[in-house]
C-alpha cells in the first residue's frame, strides 16, 4: 500500500532508551558500575572541563572501583572527525574494554561514533553518517555522564559529527542508529551546575529547541508529545534562575529533567530545521551548537508556524503565557514573543552578525579548516546560499512541519545573520519566500491556469 499521501512518517519507530541514573550524587555510582558491567580498562573521553575537578574525581572514583582510566581530553566543541579517530586509536592503542563519556554532546558524540568505528575494525567515522548505517549493534560498552543541560546525548541514538577531511567538508553530519545509544547514562544535577552561565543559557536553547522540534513535527509520535510539552514548561519555568544562578540546586535539577526528557523525546519523535540551520552554521562557524538555536529559533517558530499553528498555540501555554479567549494563530504568536523574551533575558545575541568575535574566536576548533575562517559572522550570497543547500540535505530536514525550498532556507539564514530578533508574520521575510521559490511559483501558476 502507497500510504505516502496519506502520511509524511506511516510508520513511526521508537527508539529505545538507555538504562540510566539521575540525581545528587549519580556520579558516584559510575566506577562500581563499570566495574559490575565488567569493563577492566576504560577510555575517558571529554574535552577536560577545565577548573572543575570532575574528570579527576571521576578517575579516582572509578580507580577504587579497580578499574584502569586512560584519558581522551582533546574532544572539541561541535567534534570533528579526527577527534573520533584519535579517541578510537587511544581506546586500541591501550587496550580498552569500555569508554566513559563525561561532558557534553560534544564528549558523548565523540565516545558514541569512536565505539562504532570500533566495531568495524577502524573504518573512518565518516562513513556512518545517515540513519541505520552500522552493520552490527554489537559496540563497545559507554558510560555517559552529563555535565550539561543541553545536548540530551547521553541517552539518544543519535550522533553529530563534523567532517573536515572529505571532499564533502566542512559537513556536518548526523549518524542515526542504535548502535549509538549509550548503555548507562548518568544525569547528576550538581555536576551541571560547575558550568559557566552562558553555557547553561546556550544548552537551555538546546533542550527547547529539541522539544518544541520533536512537539510540531511531522512524525507527531504520541510518545514522545508529553514529554516534549512538560520539558518546553521546564525550560520557561526555570531556565533565568539557572543561568543566573546556577547554585540554584532546584532550576539546575528542573534543568537536568528537561534536557533529559526532551531527549528522549526526539529520540523518536526527530528533529526539524532549527537543527538543520544549526548544523549548517556550526559546519561553517564552529560555533556553540545551543547559541545557534538560541539564535535561530524564533525564525524557525515563524516560518513553522502555519504549518502547526494549533501546536504553537499550545506552546504558548506551556511558556506561561494567557491564550484565553485567542483565536489558535492569535494565541501562536504569543509563542514567537515569549521565546524571544526568553532568549533575550538569558543574553543570546540578536543575530550571529552581533555574536561576540572575541568570544567566537574562543568556540573555534582547532582544525587547519578553521584557521584563515572569519570569526565575525558575515555571511555573503554564496556563503547563504552553500549553508541553505546543506540546510536542505540534513537528516532533521524532512521531520520539519513545514516544507522547505532552498530559497527559503537562505532567506531564514539570511535574517538569522542580520536582521534583529523579532516576531515577523512566517511569510515576512525581508525577502518573500513564495516569490523566492520557482517552484512554488509555477505550481500555482499552473493551477491558476487549470
Ligand atoms: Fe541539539
Amino acid at each position: 500500500m502507497d500510504t505516502t499521501r496519506m502520511y509524511e512518517f506511516p510508520v513511526r519507530e521508537f527508539f529505545s532508551q538507555p538504562r540510566s541514573l539521575f540525581g545528587p550524587g549519580a556520579y558516584e555510582q559510575a566506577g562500581p558500575e563499570a566495574a559490575a558491567l565488567g569493563m577492566r580498562h576504560v577510555l575517558f573521553v571529554t574535552s577536560g572541563l577545565s577548573g572543575t575537578g570532575i574528570v579527576d574525581e571521576c578517575k579516582t572514583n572509578f580507580e577504587n572501583a579497580g578499574v584502569t582510566v586512560t584519558v581522551y581530553d582533546k574532544v572539541e566543541s561541535n567534534p570533528k572527525d579526527y577527534n573520533v579517530m584519535d579517541a578510537y586509536s587511544m581506546f586500541t592503542e591501550n587496550e580498552c574494554d569500555g569508554f566513559v563519556s563525561i561532558g557534553g554532546g560534544s564528549s558523548h558524540d565523540t565516545a558514541k561514533s569512536a565505539r562504532v568505528v570500533a566495531a568495524h575494525d577502524g573504518r573512518n567515522v565518516n562513513e556512518f553518517q545517515g540513519v541505520g548505517v552500522s552493520e552490527t549493534l554489537n559496540t563497545p560498552p559507554q558510560i555517559a555522564i552529563n555535565t550539561t543541560v543541553g545536548t540530551g546525548a547521553e541517552t539518544t541514538p543519535f550522533v553529530v559529527v563534523t567532517d573536515l577531511s572529505s571532499e564533502k567538508a566542512p559537513h556536518k553530519w548526523v549518524g542515526a542508529d542504535q548502535a549509538f545509544t549509550p548503555t548507562l547514562a548518568i544525569n547528576d544535577p550538581v555536576l551541571c551546575m560547575s558550568q559557566p552561565r552562558e553555557y547553561v543559557a546556550f544548552t537551555g536553547f538546546d533542550t527547547i529547541a529539541h522539544a518544541s522540534e520533536a512537539y510540531v513535527g511531522r512524525v507527531q509520535h504520541l510518545s514522545c508529545t508529553p514529554l516534549a510539552y512538560k520539558a518546553i514548561e521546564l525550560v520557561q519555568s526555570n531556565l533565568r534562575q539557572a543561568v543566573y544562578n546556577p547554585n540554584d540546586y532546584n532550576a539546575m535539577e528542573a534543568m537536568t529533567w528537561a534536557q533529559y526528557i526532551a531527549a528522549q523525546a526526539f529520540s523518536s519523535a526527530l528533529l526539524g530545521i532549527l537543527h538543520s540551520l544549526s548544523h549548517a552554521v556550526c559546519a561553517y562557524y564552529d560555533i556553540h551548537h545551543g547559541l545557534n538555536n538560541g539564535v535561530g529559533i524564533a525564525r524557525v517558530w515563524t516560518y513553522n508556524l502555519p504549518a502547526a499553528t494549533e501546536k504553537f498555540a499550545d506552546i504558548a501555554t506551556a511558556m506561561g503565557e494567557d491564550t484565553r479567549g485567542l483565536n489558535p494563530a492569535e494565541a501562536a504568536d504569543k509563542a514567537i514573543d515569549s521565546v524571544i523574551r526568553l532568549a533575550r533575558d538569558c543574553g543570546i545575541p540578536e543575530n550571529f552578525s552581533s555574536v561576540n568575535p572575541n568570544y567566537a574566536k574562543s568556540e573555534m576548533g582547532r582544525g587547519p579548516f578553521y584557521e584563515n575562517r572569519p570569526t565575525k559572522i558575515e555571511s555573503d550570497d554564496a556563503e547563504l546560499q552553500a549553508m541553505a543547500e546543506h540546510v536542505m540535505e540534513d537528516v532533521c530536514t524532512p521531520g520539519n512541519p513545514r516544507d522547505l525550498t532552498v530559497e527559503a532556507a537562505k532567506e531564514i539564514l539570511r535574517d538569522c545573520v542580520y536582521d534583529p530578533m523579532v516576531r515577523k508574520t512566517a511569510n515576512g521575510y525581508r525577502q518573500n519566500i513564495w516569490g523566492a521559490d520557482p517552484a512554488m511559483g509555477r505550481m500555482t501558476a499552473q493551477r491558476m491556469e487549470s
